[in-house]
């Protein structure tokens, strides 16, 4: 440094240009050659984990080391760290193997690194997420001017879903919260729900006693009857029904609640009704399944996840409403420091965000490099791959719980294989495939998801020896 002139820029953060392409050249050709191996290795994780603890040590950030040496480190770990997504024998939690076109979005937001929060700063960004948001409302069948956003998670849409629910429901919520309604608030879904309801519940302040959890038909879709029954007895008892929830892609099983139904008792009650479609959404690409969602066209919101079967990578999910005013109303604020302040627009005036990263792109890329037709494609391969284990392991005396339609089979073990949670611990250990253990309509089953765009018939044919114990 001259004695008057700027320190210079941190060059191990901001090495030179020529570095940067030298680095990220190397990057690329690690990682594809680790994407090679972890789609041919084990799925579960093999690094002993009390090692790299004590390894983690020797990362005491006082004496600067080489990126290079540090990114090749941290790919070598996650290798051998992690259950991974990316191979084709994970048969998991609506956790996917990522397109390439959505990591490529990642690198681009990672460059530019745009702030979302306002048009006025990311005025491209912002009007390319709403251009994709109002393509997945044109496709759920909602209404002209429908609107919404990109969300971190199922979890976060779902909990705008109770606060427009509750903003809709009463004028006074805004100011007094739960206080403003004459008795206790409730909403409903069913018991075979994603369990975040309740933490939902917890963080909108009407405390976890408002989600009332519906019973299901003995196929473990909402029971209408018992949903009408639960909202008359409520308000019989003093309560306020605000908001009905069907699923539309139950986590442990696939099925879809009765959405015409919901959507009718949710009328008649004055309800907002939202349509829980984080996993089952991405069947609206496919002109063959989408016929498994009717109904869903009258839903005032749904939450669609983009990074489960639509195969983004994390953190990207889908708040779509019939009604985009209530957003303004639910996150209006006014502050001078921010470049603009449009009502409507402005993605921290309409969101729980704030500062936002650029998420949309990565399901716009996904979408316009396959189309509708190619997206339909890949979400239809989940379901034959399903189809095909579901063949395979009827004729080797395994039973069928559930009927989804979708990519999740809950199945039986025959009674020589022993009982389920014993026998899925034994699948994942060997690290050949992994599926999970959960309960339908009573039962214990092994739930089996199709979560890999790339699962080929040499992975099935692992996946059931190893279910077979062979
Ligand atoms: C039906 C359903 N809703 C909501 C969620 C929560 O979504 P996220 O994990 O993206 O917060 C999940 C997650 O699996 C889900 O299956």
């Amino acid at each position: 440094m001259s004695a008057t002139g700027l320190p210079g820029a941190v060059p191990a953060l901001f090495p030179t240009l020529s570095e940067r392409r030298r680095i990220e050249d190397q990057l690329s050709a690690l990682l594809s050659d680790t994407l090679e191996r972890l789609q041919a290795g084990p799925v579960t994780p093999t690094l002993d984990i009390a090692s790299f603890r004590a390894e983690l040590q020797t990362h005491d950030f006082q004496r600067p080391k080489p990126l290079e040496d540090l990114l090749r480190w941290t790919i070598e770990r996650m290798e051998h760290g992690i259950v991974q997504m990316a191979n084709p024998r994970y048969f998991g939690l609506f956790n996917p193997g990522a397109s390439f076109p959505a990591q490529c979005a990642d690198r681009i937001a990672s460059l530019f690194n745009p702030q979302l929060a306002s048009s006025a700063s990311s005025p491209v960004p912002v009007e390319l997420e709403s251009h994709v948001i109002r393509a997945i409302a044109r496709r759920a069948g909602l209404a002209e001017g429908a609107g919404g956003h990109f969300a971190t998670g199922g979890s976060e849409a779902n909990y705008t879903a109770l606060l427009c629910a509750l903003t809709a429901a009463h004028p006074g919520f805004a100011a007094e919260g739960a206080r403003a309604f004459a008795g206790p608030v409730k909403f409903y879904t069913s018991r075979d729900c994603h369990i975040a309801w309740l933490k939902v519940a917890h963080q909108a302040g009407v405390g976890r006693d408002a989600l009332r959890l519906v019973d299901t038909d003995g196929r473990g879709r909402m029971d209408a009857a018992s949903l009408a029954r639960l909202i008359a007895a409520d308000r019989a008892a003093g309560a306020v029904p605000v908001m009905v929830v069907a699923t539309a892609g139950t986590t442990g099983a696939g099925m879809v609640d009765p959405l015409f139904a919901c959507a009718d008792i949710a009328a008649a009650e004055g309800c907002w009704y939202h349509v829980d479609a984080a996993w089952g959404g991405a069947a609206l690409a496919s002109t063959r399944l989408r016929p498994l969602l009717d109904g869903i066209g009258r839903a005032r919101s749904i939450t669609i996840d983009a990074h489960k079967w639509l195969a983004t990578t994390m953190g990207c999910a889908m708040f779509v409403t019939t009604d985009p005013a209530v957003l303004s109303e639910a996150f209006h604020a006014s502050t001078s420091f921010m470049p603009s302040s449009l009502s409507g627009v402005d993605p921290y005036l309409n969101s729980v965000q704030w500062s936002r990263r650029f998420l949309g792109l990565r399901l716009f890329l996904a979408l316009a490099t396959a189309g509708w037709e190619g997206m339909g494609a890949h979400v239809e391969r989940s379901v034959a791959v399903v189809e095909r284990i579901k063949e395979r392991l009827v004729a080797a005396g395994w039973s069928v719980a559930n009927d989804s339609g979708l990519a999740v089979l809950d199945v039986v073990p025959p009674a020589a294989l022993g009982e389920v949670r014993a026998l899925v611990r034994r699948v994942v250990a060997s690290g050949r495939a992994w599926v999970a253990p959960t309960t339908f309509e009573g039962r214990d089953v092994v739930r089996i998801c199709a979560t890999n765009g790339e699962t080929a018939e040499a992975d099935i044919e692992e996946l059931v020896a190893v279910l077979n114990g062979r």
